[in-house]
């Protein structure tokens, strides 16, 4: 038997929605993880301050109550929920003044641009990419040094989505060399080529995305709770991923992009992207890193790089995991994992 420990893990990038769907997944990130970066596409999305306050209120809140029937409700009573847990909000991008910007800085960990409709809730987002037009806002967050968090697809051919943004990427990083720009849940080769031509360039990795490919989706029968944006691509584009993500490049970091919908809107005609890893995130990236003999560089992608890049001190946990067997729950609420109902290599031990 084997076991890992982790200090202060953090997900820098997961979605926690709101009301009853927030009180069951919340918990379930709070239990292992430090901290989260919280992705503000609400329906509205997170434009204001107040609404940003009272939304991290209530993440907060959610994040100390257990609300679903799972196995590891004991495990998470026995050792007290969610106290140590802190919300990294973000604001849903538009073009703000900069003394709106300076007033809520100290509220946020960043701030996230989506293309106007590439992805749920995100009907509100950029239209086009108008440097002109959006040069005051970037300038502003750059002085302030608040981060730019991007989700980076073009509306065009769909596997080749991401690397056509990589021209944005580019625009964005020459014009603004002193913001920090974070290349959200990448998916492609061309991505993490960007990360070496840009000092400003960062990026999270889901886990999804470093164990599946378009083939896990769509080439059987069809998977709607492994259906994402951006979607799993290539074969070569895994491996990329996976090279900088088990060497701990210093410029990634793990984000979940853990995206629960209720199972009717996955089984459906017409399904809603997103998939739902944040209960199992940790045990899948353990049995991962450790079958290519890299468990020692987990620490670094799942939480000291995220700490240096963003210069932030997390909350102290110490999660424990062992490599016995965890049967993945068919659903925790409404909301099916992925994996549902399979065995997966590494479990929690215990969280302290
Ligand atoms: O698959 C996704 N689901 N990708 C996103 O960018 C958004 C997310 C969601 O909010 O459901
Ligand atoms: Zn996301």
């Amino acid at each position: 038997m084997k076991t890992h420990t982790l200090l202060m893990p953090l997900d820098m990038h997961l979605h926690l929605r709101d009301g009853a769907m927030l009180e069951t997944v919340g918990p379930l990130t709070s239990y292992t993880f430090s901290g989260a970066v919280v992705m503000p596409n609400l329906v509205p999305p997170v434009t204001e301050k107040e609404e940003l306050l009272a939304y991290r209120q209530r993440v907060l809140t959610a994040c100390g109550q257990s609300r679903y029937d799972v196995e590891f409700d004991d495990l998470m009573e026995e050792e007290g929920l969610g106290g140590d847990f802190e919300p990294f909000m973000t604001l849903f991008y538009q073009n703000y003044d900069r003394e709106f910007l300076d007033d809520i800085k100290e509220e946020i960990i960043g701030i996230k641009l989506y293309p106007a409709g590439i992805t749920t809730n995100s009907e509100g987002g950029v239209k086009s990419f108008d440097l002109d037009a959006m040069r005051p806002t970037l300038q502003a967050m750059s002085d302030l040094e608040i981060p730019l968090l991007v989700h980076g697809e073009t509306n065009g051919f769909v596997m080749d989505r991401e690397a056509e943004f990589m021209n944005v990427y580019e625009l964005l990083a020459k014009n603004f060399p002193k913001l920090k720009i974070i290349m959200e849940h990448i998916t492609t080769k061309a991505a993490v080529e960007m990360l070496e031509r840009y000092e400003n360039l960062y990026a999270t990795i889901t886990i999804h995305h470093l164990l599946i490919t378009l083939d896990d989706v769509a080439g059987g029968m069809l998977q709607p709770h492994l259906f994402c944006k951006p979607i799993a691509k290539r074969p070569e584009d895994r491996e990329a991923l996976l090279k900088v993500a088990l060497d701990a490049h210093p410029k990634v970091m793990f984000g979940s992009d853990s995206a629960p919908h209720p199972q009717h809107a996955k089984e459906s005609c017409g399904c809603a992207a997103g998939v739902f890893t944040a209960p199992i995130a940790l045990q899948l990236l353990c049995e991962l890193f450790d079958r290519h003999g890299k468990l020692e560089n987990l620490q670094a992608f799942v939480s000291d790089n995220a700490q240096s890049i963003y210069a932030i001190c997390p909350e102290f946990k110490e999660v424990t995991l062992v490599n016995t067997p965890f049967k993945v729950p068919e659903k925790y609420g409404n909301v099916v994992p992925m994996y549902a109902g399979k065995t997966i290599g590494w479990s929690i031990e215990g969280v302290e």
